[in-house]
């Protein structure tokens, strides 16, 4: 079956998007399910509440993967209260194939990690 939708994840397992770290990150956060042993990892680097820049890693399936890749285009030059309003129908729709609900945890593993990185951001804030 072609479905050009299922191509697209694939080739950004295959060649990911924004893959690496940010030595100056100004927060990180490694998400993990423990169903499969899979992670991501984000780096943010953040400035007046805006994602500057971000890099990702990972080891998983290619949903996961295919997911973070995806969202490192969406939330850079986004306010971080943009990014947290992502939900999780929009990684859906993003990805554009239908999905099982493990699938679908697969799916937000990689909004888990932004929305976490960012809660762990505003926390540092407040506890300095
Ligand atoms: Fe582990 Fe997809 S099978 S995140």
């Amino acid at each position: 079956m072609s479905n050009i939708y299922l191509d697209n994840i694939i080739d950004l397992y295959k060649n990911p998007l924004n893959a690496g770290q940010l030595d100056q990150a100004s927060v990180s956060y490694r998400a993990y399910n423990p169903l499969c042993g899979d992670e991501v990892t984000v780096d943010l680097l953040i400035e007046d509440d805006t994602i500057i820049d971000v890099r990702q890693r990972g080891n998983g399936c290619a949903i996961s993967q295919a997911s973070i890749s995806l969202l490192t285009e969406e939330v850079k030059g986004k306010s971080l209260d943009e990014v947290m309003a992502i939900r999780p129908n929009e990684v859906v729709e993003m990805l554009g194939i239908e999905l099982s609900p493990v699938r679908l945890k697969c799916a937000l593993l990689g909004l888990e990690a932004l929305h976490q990185a960012i809660g762990k951001y505003m926390n540092n804030l407040k506890s300095q």
